[in-house]
Protein backbone atom coordinates (compact mmCIF):
# COMPACT_ATOMS: atom_id res chain seq x y z
CA UNK A 1 0.00 0.00 0.00
CA UNK A 2 1.77 3.12 1.02
CA UNK A 3 1.06 6.58 1.34
CA UNK A 4 3.10 9.21 -0.83
CA UNK A 5 5.52 11.12 0.91
CA UNK A 6 3.09 14.56 1.13
CA UNK A 7 0.49 12.69 2.92
CA UNK A 8 2.66 11.41 5.40
CA UNK A 9 3.74 14.59 6.02
CA UNK A 10 0.15 15.41 6.68
CA UNK A 11 -0.59 12.69 8.70
CA UNK A 12 -1.61 13.32 12.22
CA UNK A 13 -0.38 10.95 14.82
CA UNK A 14 -2.71 12.73 17.17
CA UNK A 15 -6.26 11.50 15.67
CA UNK A 16 -7.81 8.45 14.86
CA UNK A 17 -9.17 9.99 11.47
CA UNK A 18 -8.48 9.56 8.12
CA UNK A 19 -9.45 13.05 6.31
CA UNK A 20 -8.24 12.06 3.48
CA UNK A 21 -10.96 9.34 2.96
CA UNK A 22 -13.76 11.19 4.53
CA UNK A 23 -14.11 14.60 5.81
CA UNK A 24 -16.24 17.01 7.99
CA UNK A 25 -17.12 19.60 6.13
CA UNK A 26 -19.24 21.71 8.85
CA UNK A 27 -21.07 20.61 11.99
CA UNK A 28 -24.25 21.16 13.48
CA UNK A 29 -24.45 20.71 17.18
CA UNK A 30 -27.38 20.13 19.39
CA UNK A 31 -26.49 19.99 22.97
CA UNK A 32 -28.29 20.67 26.78
CA UNK A 33 -25.72 21.57 29.47
CA UNK A 34 -26.80 19.78 32.47
CA UNK A 35 -25.11 20.72 35.78
CA UNK A 36 -26.81 18.54 37.83
CA UNK A 37 -25.18 15.86 36.12
CA UNK A 38 -21.65 17.62 34.99
CA UNK A 39 -22.50 16.17 31.24
CA UNK A 40 -23.34 17.89 28.22
CA UNK A 41 -26.00 15.66 25.90
CA UNK A 42 -27.71 15.62 22.73
CA UNK A 43 -26.37 15.15 19.08
CA UNK A 44 -23.35 16.08 16.43
CA UNK A 45 -24.56 16.21 12.85
CA UNK A 46 -21.63 15.92 10.63
CA UNK A 47 -22.00 16.99 7.47
CA UNK A 48 -19.06 15.10 5.24
CA UNK A 49 -17.50 14.98 2.06
CA UNK A 50 -16.39 12.08 0.65
CA UNK A 51 -13.49 10.64 -1.58
CA UNK A 52 -12.84 7.31 -0.74
CA UNK A 53 -14.35 3.73 1.20
CA UNK A 54 -17.46 4.08 3.33
CA UNK A 55 -15.40 4.58 6.74
CA UNK A 56 -15.78 7.67 8.76
CA UNK A 57 -13.18 7.41 11.87
CA UNK A 58 -13.92 9.59 14.44
CA UNK A 59 -11.97 10.91 17.67
CA UNK A 60 -13.74 10.41 20.95
CA UNK A 61 -12.43 10.52 24.79
CA UNK A 62 -14.76 9.22 27.71
CA UNK A 63 -18.06 9.95 25.75
CA UNK A 64 -20.62 7.52 25.73
CA UNK A 65 -22.62 7.40 22.15
CA UNK A 66 -25.99 6.59 22.15
CA UNK A 67 -26.63 5.84 18.45
CA UNK A 68 -25.49 6.95 15.19
CA UNK A 69 -28.73 8.19 13.03
CA UNK A 70 -28.01 7.30 8.88
CA UNK A 71 -25.58 5.16 8.82
CA UNK A 72 -25.37 1.63 8.52
CA UNK A 73 -23.22 0.72 11.79
CA UNK A 74 -20.79 1.85 14.00
CA UNK A 75 -17.95 0.82 16.61
CA UNK A 76 -16.30 2.19 19.52
CA UNK A 77 -12.30 0.74 19.74
CA UNK A 78 -10.57 0.43 22.74
CA UNK A 79 -8.94 3.16 24.35
CA UNK A 80 -5.65 4.47 23.62
CA UNK A 81 -4.57 6.62 26.85
CA UNK A 82 -3.22 9.42 24.46
CA UNK A 83 -5.59 10.04 22.05
CA UNK A 84 -8.79 8.44 23.25
CA UNK A 85 -10.91 5.59 21.55
CA UNK A 86 -11.82 6.05 18.10
CA UNK A 87 -15.25 5.86 16.76
CA UNK A 88 -15.80 3.89 13.58
CA UNK A 89 -19.19 4.70 11.73
CA UNK A 90 -19.77 2.34 8.35
CA UNK A 91 -21.46 4.81 6.30
CA UNK A 92 -24.48 4.16 3.36
CA UNK A 93 -23.16 4.59 0.23
CA UNK A 94 -24.65 7.61 -1.02
CA UNK A 95 -24.88 9.46 2.42
CA UNK A 96 -23.20 12.82 2.83
CA UNK A 97 -24.15 13.32 6.84
CA UNK A 98 -24.21 11.01 10.14
CA UNK A 99 -25.76 12.14 13.06
CA UNK A 100 -24.11 11.38 16.24
CA UNK A 101 -26.26 11.01 19.83
CA UNK A 102 -23.91 11.28 22.82
CA UNK A 103 -23.31 12.02 26.04
CA UNK A 104 -20.15 13.64 27.81
CA UNK A 105 -18.57 12.16 30.70
CA UNK A 106 -18.48 14.24 34.17
CA UNK A 107 -14.50 13.76 34.16
CA UNK A 108 -14.28 15.23 30.21
CA UNK A 109 -10.85 16.40 30.02
CA UNK A 110 -11.70 19.50 27.92
CA UNK A 111 -14.47 20.62 30.33
CA UNK A 112 -14.70 22.38 33.89
CA UNK A 113 -17.62 22.48 35.72
CA UNK A 114 -17.52 24.84 38.46
CA UNK A 115 -19.38 24.65 41.70
CA UNK A 116 -21.44 28.16 42.90
CA UNK A 117 -18.85 28.64 45.26
CA UNK A 118 -15.95 28.75 42.76
CA UNK A 119 -17.65 31.69 40.72
CA UNK A 120 -17.55 35.09 41.79
CA UNK A 121 -20.94 35.65 42.59
CA UNK A 122 -21.35 32.09 44.31
CA UNK A 123 -24.92 31.51 43.18
CA UNK A 124 -24.95 29.63 39.85
CA UNK A 125 -22.20 27.05 38.65
CA UNK A 126 -19.96 27.57 35.41
CA UNK A 127 -18.68 25.28 32.84
CA UNK A 128 -16.30 26.37 30.49
CA UNK A 129 -14.02 24.59 27.62
CA UNK A 130 -10.39 24.18 26.55
CA UNK A 131 -10.10 22.18 23.39
CA UNK A 132 -6.35 23.16 22.80
CA UNK A 133 -4.56 20.90 21.75
CA UNK A 134 -6.60 17.30 22.18
CA UNK A 135 -9.88 18.10 23.84
CA UNK A 136 -12.29 19.10 21.38
CA UNK A 137 -12.82 14.90 21.23
CA UNK A 138 -13.50 14.79 24.72
CA UNK A 139 -17.28 16.97 24.46
CA UNK A 140 -17.55 16.39 20.50
CA UNK A 141 -17.33 13.27 18.37
CA UNK A 142 -15.06 14.77 15.29
CA UNK A 143 -12.11 14.38 13.36
CA UNK A 144 -9.85 15.97 16.09
CA UNK A 145 -7.02 16.95 14.13
CA UNK A 146 -5.77 20.85 12.94
CA UNK A 147 -5.00 19.55 10.08
CA UNK A 148 -9.29 19.64 9.17
CA UNK A 149 -11.27 22.29 9.13
CA UNK A 150 -14.80 22.81 9.52
CA UNK A 151 -17.66 25.22 9.98
CA UNK A 152 -20.27 24.73 12.24
CA UNK A 153 -23.51 25.59 13.79
CA UNK A 154 -24.99 25.05 17.21
CA UNK A 155 -27.99 25.54 19.71
CA UNK A 156 -27.17 24.81 23.70
CA UNK A 157 -29.94 24.75 26.00
CA UNK A 158 -28.72 25.89 29.90
CA UNK A 159 -31.12 26.50 32.35
CA UNK A 160 -33.01 29.72 32.98
CA UNK A 161 -31.36 32.44 34.22
CA UNK A 162 -27.98 31.18 32.51
CA UNK A 163 -26.41 32.27 29.38
CA UNK A 164 -24.27 30.19 27.00
CA UNK A 165 -21.74 32.00 24.84
CA UNK A 166 -19.28 30.42 22.02
CA UNK A 167 -16.70 31.92 19.83
CA UNK A 168 -19.16 32.16 17.35
CA UNK A 169 -21.84 34.56 16.00
CA UNK A 170 -23.96 35.21 18.47
CA UNK A 171 -26.53 37.45 16.92
CA UNK A 172 -30.07 35.23 18.38
CA UNK A 173 -31.12 32.33 16.82
CA UNK A 174 -27.87 29.24 16.83
CA UNK A 175 -24.62 30.29 17.69
CA UNK A 176 -22.56 30.37 13.70
CA UNK A 177 -19.23 30.11 12.55
CA UNK A 178 -19.01 30.59 8.91
CA UNK A 179 -15.09 30.57 8.29
CA UNK A 180 -13.68 26.93 8.15
CA UNK A 181 -11.86 26.72 11.94
CA UNK A 182 -9.72 23.29 13.16
CA UNK A 183 -11.78 21.83 16.22
CA UNK A 184 -9.40 23.09 19.07
CA UNK A 185 -10.66 26.25 18.81
CA UNK A 186 -14.18 25.52 18.98
CA UNK A 187 -15.28 26.85 22.39
CA UNK A 188 -18.12 27.44 24.92
CA UNK A 189 -18.75 28.58 28.10
CA UNK A 190 -22.51 28.62 30.06
CA UNK A 191 -22.83 30.68 33.36
CA UNK A 192 -24.09 33.48 34.51
CA UNK A 193 -22.51 35.71 32.42
CA UNK A 194 -23.48 39.19 31.76
CA UNK A 195 -22.00 41.69 28.39
CA UNK A 196 -20.49 44.84 28.70
CA UNK A 197 -20.02 46.42 25.08
CA UNK A 198 -16.42 48.56 24.67
CA UNK A 199 -16.95 49.35 20.76
CA UNK A 200 -19.01 48.94 17.96
CA UNK A 201 -16.53 45.53 17.28
CA UNK A 202 -16.14 44.44 21.04
CA UNK A 203 -17.49 43.40 24.57
CA UNK A 204 -16.73 41.61 27.67
CA UNK A 205 -18.50 39.33 29.07
CA UNK A 206 -18.38 37.94 32.70
CA UNK A 207 -20.02 37.53 35.80
CA UNK A 208 -21.80 40.36 36.68
CA UNK A 209 -20.07 40.61 39.37
CA UNK A 210 -16.90 41.17 37.38
CA UNK A 211 -18.39 43.87 36.00
CA UNK A 212 -21.42 45.71 37.26
CA UNK A 213 -21.62 46.44 41.05
CA UNK A 214 -25.72 47.78 40.61
CA UNK A 215 -26.87 45.24 43.37
CA UNK A 216 -24.22 46.21 46.01
CA UNK A 217 -25.51 49.95 45.36
CA UNK A 218 -29.10 49.33 45.68
CA UNK A 219 -28.16 47.20 49.02
CA UNK A 220 -26.35 49.88 50.69
CA UNK A 221 -28.74 52.29 49.41
CA UNK A 222 -31.51 50.24 51.16
CA UNK A 223 -29.63 49.83 54.32
CA UNK A 224 -28.35 53.74 54.67
CA UNK A 225 -29.47 55.95 52.17
CA UNK A 226 -29.12 57.63 48.86
CA UNK A 227 -25.61 56.94 46.78
CA UNK A 228 -24.98 60.80 46.46
CA UNK A 229 -22.42 60.40 43.96
CA UNK A 230 -24.10 59.43 40.51
CA UNK A 231 -22.17 57.05 38.75
CA UNK A 232 -19.92 53.99 40.28
CA UNK A 233 -17.29 52.94 38.10
CA UNK A 234 -14.20 50.45 38.69
CA UNK A 235 -10.90 51.62 37.37
CA UNK A 236 -8.41 48.19 37.44
CA UNK A 237 -4.90 49.46 37.48
CA UNK A 238 -1.53 47.59 36.26
CA UNK A 239 0.02 45.01 39.19
CA UNK A 240 1.92 47.59 40.53
CA UNK A 241 -0.75 49.18 42.69
CA UNK A 242 0.22 48.90 45.88
CA UNK A 243 -3.48 48.55 47.37
CA UNK A 244 -6.16 46.22 47.30
CA UNK A 245 -8.44 49.69 46.73
CA UNK A 246 -9.22 52.91 46.44
CA UNK A 247 -12.09 54.56 47.03
CA UNK A 248 -11.68 57.73 44.99
CA UNK A 249 -15.09 59.21 44.50
CA UNK A 250 -17.00 57.60 41.70
CA UNK A 251 -14.21 56.01 40.14
CA UNK A 252 -12.70 53.12 42.61
CA UNK A 253 -8.99 52.23 41.84
CA UNK A 254 -8.36 48.36 42.31
CA UNK A 255 -5.44 45.93 42.05
CA UNK A 256 -5.57 43.40 38.94
CA UNK A 257 -5.20 40.38 41.50
CA UNK A 258 -8.87 40.61 41.92
CA UNK A 259 -9.77 39.33 38.31
CA UNK A 260 -8.30 36.11 39.64
CA UNK A 261 -11.76 36.10 41.00
CA UNK A 262 -10.46 35.36 44.37
CA UNK A 263 -12.35 36.66 47.94
CA UNK A 264 -11.19 40.14 47.61
CA UNK A 265 -12.56 40.68 44.58
CA UNK A 266 -16.46 40.78 45.59
CA UNK A 267 -15.54 42.16 48.96
CA UNK A 268 -13.55 44.65 47.68
CA UNK A 269 -16.02 46.06 45.39
CA UNK A 270 -18.11 46.30 48.78
CA UNK A 271 -15.34 47.81 50.67
CA UNK A 272 -14.93 50.68 48.37
CA UNK A 273 -18.46 51.01 47.23
CA UNK A 274 -19.06 51.69 50.93
CA UNK A 275 -16.35 54.12 51.57
CA UNK A 276 -19.11 55.97 49.52
CA UNK A 277 -20.77 56.69 52.59
CA UNK A 278 -18.70 56.02 55.26
CA UNK A 279 -15.32 58.01 53.90
CA UNK A 280 -16.63 59.74 51.66
CA UNK A 281 -19.48 61.22 52.49
CA UNK A 282 -18.76 61.23 56.55
CA UNK A 283 -14.85 61.85 56.82
CA UNK A 284 -12.01 61.52 59.50
CA UNK A 285 -11.65 64.62 60.19
CA UNK A 286 -7.80 63.78 61.84
CA UNK A 287 -6.03 60.40 60.22
CA UNK A 288 -6.36 59.50 64.48
CA UNK A 289 -9.90 59.18 63.85
CA UNK A 290 -8.91 56.60 60.57
CA UNK A 291 -10.98 53.75 62.50
CA UNK A 292 -14.50 56.14 61.55
CA UNK A 293 -13.38 55.35 58.03
CA UNK A 294 -12.15 52.27 58.00
CA UNK A 295 -14.18 50.46 60.82
CA UNK A 296 -17.34 51.59 59.62
CA UNK A 297 -16.34 50.54 55.70
CA UNK A 298 -15.61 47.02 56.97
CA UNK A 299 -18.98 47.12 58.87
CA UNK A 300 -20.93 48.01 56.06
CA UNK A 301 -19.10 46.19 53.53
CA UNK A 302 -19.94 42.72 55.69
CA UNK A 303 -23.45 43.77 55.76
CA UNK A 304 -23.87 43.84 51.99
CA UNK A 305 -22.28 40.30 51.41
CA UNK A 306 -24.84 38.93 53.87
CA UNK A 307 -27.30 40.72 52.01
CA UNK A 308 -25.99 39.33 48.51
CA UNK A 309 -24.05 36.48 49.25
CA UNK A 310 -25.49 35.09 52.51
CA UNK A 311 -25.13 34.40 55.96
CA UNK A 312 -22.42 31.79 55.68
CA UNK A 313 -20.28 33.86 53.18
CA UNK A 314 -20.55 36.49 55.82
CA UNK A 315 -19.49 34.88 58.81
CA UNK A 316 -16.39 32.91 56.82
CA UNK A 317 -15.08 36.81 56.39
CA UNK A 318 -15.61 37.83 59.74
CA UNK A 319 -13.86 34.99 61.32
CA UNK A 320 -11.07 35.59 58.87
CA UNK A 321 -10.95 38.99 59.67
CA UNK A 322 -11.23 38.44 63.47
CA UNK A 323 -8.26 35.44 63.30
CA UNK A 324 -5.93 38.63 61.45
CA UNK A 325 -6.87 40.66 64.18
CA UNK A 326 -5.32 38.72 66.75
CA UNK A 327 -2.48 37.68 64.79
CA UNK A 328 -1.29 41.31 63.72
CA UNK A 329 -2.33 42.53 67.17
CA UNK A 330 0.21 40.12 68.70
CA UNK A 331 2.65 41.65 67.10
CA UNK A 332 1.81 45.50 67.50
CA UNK A 333 2.49 48.23 70.86
CA UNK A 334 0.24 48.82 73.22
CA UNK A 335 -0.61 51.97 71.53
CA UNK A 336 -1.40 51.12 68.36
CA UNK A 337 -4.15 48.36 69.80
CA UNK A 338 -6.37 51.66 70.37
CA UNK A 339 -8.74 52.60 67.66
CA UNK A 340 -7.87 55.74 68.42
CA UNK A 341 -4.41 56.56 67.19
CA UNK A 342 -1.94 58.96 68.69
CA UNK A 343 0.29 59.14 64.89
CA UNK A 344 2.36 62.21 66.78
CA UNK A 345 5.83 62.60 64.59
CA UNK A 346 4.56 59.12 62.52
CA UNK A 347 3.24 59.26 59.16
CA UNK A 348 -0.21 58.43 59.07
CA UNK A 349 0.48 55.41 56.96
CA UNK A 350 1.87 53.25 60.08
CA UNK A 351 -1.73 53.58 61.34
CA UNK A 352 -2.92 51.43 58.73
CA UNK A 353 -3.14 48.11 60.52
CA UNK A 354 -5.92 45.50 60.83
CA UNK A 355 -6.98 47.61 64.11
CA UNK A 356 -9.03 50.59 62.84
CA UNK A 357 -10.34 48.19 60.21
CA UNK A 358 -11.08 44.67 62.21
CA UNK A 359 -11.79 46.44 65.84
CA UNK A 360 -13.53 49.16 64.75
CA UNK A 361 -16.09 46.85 62.62
CA UNK A 362 -16.27 44.15 65.64
CA UNK A 363 -17.30 47.74 67.92
CA UNK A 364 -20.18 48.55 65.28
CA UNK A 365 -20.58 44.75 65.55
CA UNK A 366 -21.22 44.28 68.95
CA UNK A 367 -23.28 47.63 69.78
CA UNK A 368 -25.44 46.45 66.73
CA UNK A 369 -25.96 43.06 68.71
CA UNK A 370 -26.20 45.03 71.92
CA UNK A 371 -29.38 47.64 70.66
CA UNK A 372 -30.94 45.04 67.67
CA UNK A 373 -30.30 45.26 64.39
CA UNK A 374 -33.33 47.45 63.70
CA UNK A 375 -32.22 50.30 65.86
CA UNK A 376 -28.24 50.34 64.54
CA UNK A 377 -29.41 50.44 61.03
CA UNK A 378 -31.44 53.07 61.90
CA UNK A 379 -28.74 54.97 63.80
CA UNK A 380 -26.58 54.82 60.46
CA UNK A 381 -28.96 56.03 58.41
CA UNK A 382 -29.08 58.93 60.70
CA UNK A 383 -25.75 59.23 61.24
CA UNK A 384 -24.79 59.25 57.45
CA UNK A 385 -27.53 61.91 56.94
CA UNK A 386 -26.39 64.08 60.04
CA UNK A 387 -22.65 64.32 59.17
CA UNK A 388 -23.04 64.10 55.25
CA UNK A 389 -19.92 66.41 53.31
CA UNK A 390 -18.55 66.53 56.61
CA UNK A 391 -15.24 65.53 58.15
CA UNK A 392 -15.47 64.37 62.08
CA UNK A 393 -13.95 63.08 64.64
CA UNK A 394 -13.87 60.40 67.31
CA UNK A 395 -15.39 62.89 69.82
CA UNK A 396 -18.02 63.85 67.54
CA UNK A 397 -18.85 60.06 66.56
CA UNK A 398 -19.10 59.71 70.68
CA UNK A 399 -21.52 62.62 71.43
CA UNK A 400 -24.02 61.72 69.00
CA UNK A 401 -23.83 58.08 69.37
CA UNK A 402 -24.70 58.66 72.97
CA UNK A 403 -27.22 60.98 72.00
CA UNK A 404 -29.17 58.68 70.12
CA UNK A 405 -28.40 55.41 71.76
CA UNK A 406 -27.54 55.71 75.71
CA UNK A 407 -24.63 53.55 76.70
CA UNK A 408 -24.98 50.67 74.44
CA UNK A 409 -21.14 49.08 75.47
CA UNK A 410 -18.35 50.22 76.92
CA UNK A 411 -16.74 52.64 74.77
CA UNK A 412 -14.21 54.64 76.55
CA UNK A 413 -12.34 51.36 76.64
CA UNK A 414 -13.72 50.01 72.96
CA UNK A 415 -11.75 53.59 72.09
CA UNK A 416 -9.32 54.10 74.21
CA UNK A 417 -8.15 50.39 75.28
CA UNK A 418 -5.42 48.54 74.01
CA UNK A 419 -6.86 45.06 72.36
CA UNK A 420 -10.56 44.02 72.67
CA UNK A 421 -13.06 44.36 75.24
CA UNK A 422 -15.04 41.49 77.03
CA UNK A 423 -18.31 41.20 75.18
CA UNK A 424 -17.29 41.67 71.95
CA UNK A 425 -19.77 40.23 69.46
CA UNK A 426 -17.11 37.43 68.47
CA UNK A 427 -18.12 35.78 64.83
CA UNK A 428 -18.83 32.02 64.26
CA UNK A 429 -18.39 30.02 60.97
CA UNK A 430 -20.30 26.28 60.97
CA UNK A 431 -18.28 25.99 57.76
CA UNK A 432 -14.77 27.15 59.30
CA UNK A 433 -15.76 24.37 62.00
CA UNK A 434 -15.98 21.28 59.22
CA UNK A 435 -12.56 22.54 57.89
CA UNK A 436 -11.50 22.49 61.16
CA UNK A 437 -12.70 18.58 61.79
CA UNK A 438 -9.66 16.86 59.80
CA UNK A 439 -7.68 16.26 56.84
CA UNK A 440 -10.29 17.23 53.85
CA UNK A 441 -11.61 14.81 51.20
CA UNK A 442 -14.21 16.70 49.22
CA UNK A 443 -12.56 20.07 48.39
CA UNK A 444 -13.86 20.70 45.17
CA UNK A 445 -16.51 23.54 46.89
CA UNK A 446 -14.56 25.01 48.89
CA UNK A 447 -14.65 29.02 48.76
CA UNK A 448 -11.17 31.02 48.66
CA UNK A 449 -12.87 31.75 52.47
CA UNK A 450 -12.45 27.91 53.41
CA UNK A 451 -8.99 27.60 51.69
CA UNK A 452 -7.58 30.58 53.69
CA UNK A 453 -9.03 29.58 56.86
CA UNK A 454 -7.20 25.82 56.28
CA UNK A 455 -4.03 27.09 55.47
CA UNK A 456 -3.95 29.35 58.13
CA UNK A 457 -5.17 26.58 61.01
CA UNK A 458 -2.24 23.79 59.57
CA UNK A 459 0.42 24.47 62.88
CA UNK A 460 2.78 22.85 62.08
CA UNK A 461 2.00 22.36 57.93
CA UNK A 462 3.23 19.47 56.41
CA UNK A 463 4.19 21.62 53.51
CA UNK A 464 5.64 18.94 51.34
CA UNK A 465 2.23 17.09 51.69
CA UNK A 466 0.19 20.38 51.08
CA UNK A 467 2.19 20.84 47.93
CA UNK A 468 1.15 17.41 46.96
CA UNK A 469 -2.36 17.33 47.42
CA UNK A 470 -3.11 20.42 46.50
CA UNK A 471 -0.68 22.58 44.37
CA UNK A 472 -0.63 26.05 45.61
CA UNK A 473 2.36 26.94 44.15
CA UNK A 474 -0.40 26.68 40.82
CA UNK A 475 -2.95 28.64 42.11
CA UNK A 476 -4.13 31.69 40.23
CA UNK A 477 -6.01 33.03 42.98
CA UNK A 478 -3.50 36.00 44.28
CA UNK A 479 -5.09 35.63 48.00
CA UNK A 480 -4.65 31.76 48.41
CA UNK A 481 -1.15 32.14 46.56
CA UNK A 482 0.02 34.53 48.76
CA UNK A 483 -0.77 32.73 52.09
CA UNK A 484 0.76 29.40 50.63
CA UNK A 485 4.04 31.61 49.73
CA UNK A 486 3.94 32.97 52.86
CA UNK A 487 3.97 29.92 54.93
CA UNK A 488 6.25 28.83 52.70
CA UNK A 489 8.53 31.38 53.40
CA UNK A 490 7.99 30.69 57.33
CA UNK A 491 8.77 27.46 56.98
CA UNK A 492 12.12 27.68 54.84
CA UNK A 493 10.36 25.02 52.30
CA UNK A 494 12.30 25.48 49.16
CA UNK A 495 10.93 23.87 46.93
CA UNK A 496 8.44 27.27 46.48
CA UNK A 497 11.09 29.77 46.59
CA UNK A 498 11.31 30.34 42.68
CA UNK A 499 7.29 31.17 43.13
CA UNK A 500 8.37 33.50 46.09
CA UNK A 501 10.41 35.58 43.88
CA UNK A 502 8.16 35.42 40.92
CA UNK A 503 5.32 37.05 43.20
CA UNK A 504 7.15 39.21 45.05
CA UNK A 505 8.26 40.74 41.05
CA UNK A 506 5.30 40.12 39.86
CA UNK A 507 2.84 41.89 42.33
CA UNK A 508 2.74 45.33 44.24
CA UNK A 509 -0.05 45.01 46.76
CA UNK A 510 1.68 46.13 49.85
CA UNK A 511 -0.68 43.52 51.78
CA UNK A 512 0.83 40.86 49.87
CA UNK A 513 4.40 42.61 49.84
CA UNK A 514 5.03 43.64 53.21
CA UNK A 515 4.65 40.13 54.80
CA UNK A 516 6.84 37.76 52.77
CA UNK A 517 9.66 40.09 53.06
CA UNK A 518 9.31 40.83 56.78
CA UNK A 519 9.45 36.35 56.76
CA UNK A 520 12.42 35.65 54.70
CA UNK A 521 14.13 39.00 56.70
CA UNK A 522 13.97 36.61 60.14
CA UNK A 523 17.26 34.22 58.76
CA UNK A 524 20.05 34.67 57.41
CA UNK A 525 19.66 32.40 53.92
CA UNK A 526 16.11 34.24 53.54
CA UNK A 527 17.97 38.22 54.08
CA UNK A 528 19.72 37.02 51.53
CA UNK A 529 17.51 36.14 48.98
CA UNK A 530 15.15 38.89 49.77
CA UNK A 531 17.89 41.64 49.39
CA UNK A 532 18.12 39.66 46.24
CA UNK A 533 15.09 39.85 44.70
CA UNK A 534 13.89 43.66 46.27
CA UNK A 535 17.10 44.80 44.59
CA UNK A 536 15.21 43.92 41.25
CA UNK A 537 11.54 44.10 41.82
CA UNK A 538 12.16 47.20 43.77
CA UNK A 539 11.85 49.75 40.92
CA UNK A 540 8.70 48.18 39.68
CA UNK A 541 6.90 49.07 43.31
CA UNK A 542 5.48 52.31 43.51
CA UNK A 543 7.13 54.44 46.22
CA UNK A 544 4.44 54.24 48.73
CA UNK A 545 5.45 50.54 48.57
CA UNK A 546 9.07 50.89 48.24
CA UNK A 547 9.21 53.02 51.89
CA UNK A 548 7.21 49.95 53.27
CA UNK A 549 9.85 47.73 51.94
CA UNK A 550 12.75 49.63 52.42
CA UNK A 551 11.96 49.65 56.24
CA UNK A 552 12.21 45.95 56.19
CA UNK A 553 14.75 44.89 53.43
CA UNK A 554 17.97 46.22 54.31
N1 LIG B 1 -8.64 53.69 51.69
C1 LIG B 1 -8.11 52.36 51.79
C2 LIG B 1 -6.71 52.25 51.24
C3 LIG B 1 -5.68 53.08 51.98
C4 LIG B 1 -5.67 53.16 53.36
C5 LIG B 1 -4.72 53.76 51.28
C6 LIG B 1 -4.72 53.92 54.01
C7 LIG B 1 -3.75 54.51 51.92
C8 LIG B 1 -3.75 54.61 53.30
C9 LIG B 1 -8.98 51.34 51.06
O1 LIG B 1 -10.35 51.57 51.23
C10 LIG B 1 -8.72 49.98 51.66
O2 LIG B 1 -8.99 49.79 52.82
N2 LIG B 1 -8.21 49.05 50.85
C11 LIG B 1 -7.92 47.69 51.24
C12 LIG B 1 -8.88 46.72 50.65
C13 LIG B 1 -10.08 46.45 51.45
C14 LIG B 1 -10.90 45.38 50.77
C15 LIG B 1 -9.83 46.13 52.89
C16 LIG B 1 -6.57 47.30 50.70
O3 LIG B 1 -6.03 48.04 49.89
O4 LIG B 1 -6.08 46.23 51.04
ZN1 LIG C 1 -11.05 51.13 53.17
Amino acid sequence: MGRNDSTMERMDIHSWSQPDRVRIRHLDLDLDVRFSQRILTGSATLHLDRFSGDELALDTRDLEIHSVENALSFELGPVDRVLGAPLRVRLRPDATWVRIHYSTSPQASGLQWLEPPQTAGKRHPFLYTQSQAIHARSWIPLQDTPGVRLTFRAGIRVPDGLRAVMGAGMDGGPFQMDQPVPSYLIALAAGDLAFRELGPRSGVYAEPQLIDAAAMIRAVEELYGPYRWGRYDLLVLPPSFPFGGMENPRLTFATPTVLAGDKSLVSLVAHELAHSWSGNLVTNATWSDFWLNEGFTVYVERRVIERIYGREREEMEAVLGRRELDREMASLNESDRVLHLDLAGRDPDDGCTLVPYEKGALLLRTIEHAVGRERFDAFLRSYFDYFAFRSITTADFLQYLRRELPNPVPLEEWIFQPGIPAGAAEPHSDAFAKVESGWPTDTTAWSTQEWLHFLRSQSPPDMPRLDREFHFSDRGNAEILHEWLLMAAKAGYTPAYPKIEQFLCSVGRRKFLKPIYTELMKTEEGQARARQVYAQARPSYHPIAQATIDGIVH
